[in-house]
């Protein structure tokens, strides 16, 4: 038996099998021809056309399927960029303080040096945004761009409000700066407003944004996309040397949402919020002297800031002998620090190993205390 919080990964429970049967027969039937030649750095025009409807109907502008590039989940789209707006190895890329651990180890291993941004309730704070590439500016070191995710950040859960993100327009646009915006959870909604995406905001072709089938259907069909306005959508496609992504997986993704994008999320998302509801409540009641988290609005992860006196390493060896796995906070820091909070994925947890696990790992927490003060602060960032 494992309480398994670590990895962010789907609902296995509502993951369509029999939609995506009959959608795959569909798809070999209708298209086996394609499947005999190379798809080309743009990929399969039905789902890109699908994708792009998806993009215009949440965000309320036109979106060209000719603007999408097709990639191996969302994290071939992150790697392209990247590629594409470095010019040498040290070059800055600008991003959350805190943000995808995946990023982190792309970015890193392409030679880019992250720079960290701290974070407040409303995502990436614009004044140390601005401080920071002042800095910068003086020193010319400036970074080649800006890396950010805007709607239900992870790890924090975070979204940028739309007067932010003005902001952080205005401030990108000052120094050029190319703004890449990851919106692989846009469509993981669980209430509220949804606020429209930079690229959305802003035509500029330094605007660019990217999203993925991961979180709404599942990352094992890897499926992704990039968009951008050209020439910035050409210079990135120009980067990729592996003949496009899988035909086969977007004939199947694409006929299985030819009768619209949003039914899967309305049976997915309910239940993950469900998820969200017991891990949030689940702390409330088992952790409200020692801990304090986020509720987030859509997404996969609570983010949990831990007492100061909590040894990581410790709380971790006391969890596991739980059973109760999470991530811990230093792996989504650009810098890898040790910093005092930890991850919770709920997406792909049994509602009943939630229930069970969270106050386990309440126990550890407070086990892995050196004392028995209550918490010495009330919000999720200093
Ligand atoms: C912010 C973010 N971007 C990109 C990815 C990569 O997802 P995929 O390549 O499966 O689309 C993830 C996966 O967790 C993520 O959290």
């Amino acid at each position: 038996m494992a309480y398994d919080f670590a990895v962010g990964q789907t609902n296995p429970e509502t993951f369509p099998v029999e939609a995506l049967k009959a959608a795959a027969m569909r798809a070999i039937d209708r298209e086996h021809d394609s499947f005999n030649r190379y798809p080309g750095a743009y990929g399969h025009e039905g789902l890109r056309r699908l994708m792009a409807e998806r993009e215009s109907d949440r965000e309320g502008v036109s979106v060209d399927p000719d603007q999408i590039v097709l990639t191996n989940g969302s994290m071939q789209a992150v790697t392209l960029a990247g590629q594409a707006l470095m010019e040498k190895p040290g070059d800055k890329v600008i991003c959350e303080e805190f943000t995808y651990s995946g990023t982190i180890s792309a970015y890193s291993g392409i030679g880019l040096d992250l720079e960290g941004i701290p974070l407040d309730e409303d995502g990436m704070r614009i004044d140390a945004l601005r401080d920071r590439l002042a800095r910068l500016a003086d020193a010319d070191e400036l970074p080649k761009f800006i890396y950010t995710l805007t709607t239900y950040q992870n790890p924090t859960g975070t979204v940028m409000p739309e007067k932010r993100k003005r902001e952080l327009i205005e401030v990108a646009a000052q120094y050029d700066l190319p703004v890449v915006e990851d919106n692989c959870y846009g469509d993981v909604h669980f209430e509220g407003e949804k606020v429209p995406s930079i690229y959305a905001m802003d035509e500029s072709p330094n605007q660019i944004y990217i999203c993925s089938l991961s979180k709404i259907l599942g990352p094992g069909l890897r499926l992704g996309y990039l968009l951008a306005r050209e020439p910035m959508l050409s210079h990135i496609a120009g980067q990729r040397f592996d003949a496009g992504s899988n035909t086969f997986a977007a004939a199947i993704a694409a006929e299985f949402y030819s009768g619209g994008v949003w039914d899967h999320c309305e049976t997915a998302n309910p239940v993950l919020r469900r998820k969200r509801d017991l891990v949030c409540g689940g702390l409330a009641a088992h952790a409200d002297d020692l801990c304090v988290w986020s509720n987030p609005v859509g997404g996969l992860f609570v983010w949990v800031r831990l007492p100061d006196d909590v040894d990581i390493d410790r709380l971790t060896g006391i969890a596991n002998d739980r059973e109760v796995f999470f991530a811990p906070g230093s792996s989504f820091h650009v810098k890898r620090e040790t910093v005092p909070y930890i991850r919770l994925a709920f997406g792909h947890v049994p509602e009943a190993d939630i229930i069970e696990g969270i106050p386990r790992l309440a126990q550890s927490i407070r086990e892995a205390r050196t004392s028995n003060e209550a918490r010495a602060f009330t919000t999720l960032f200093d």
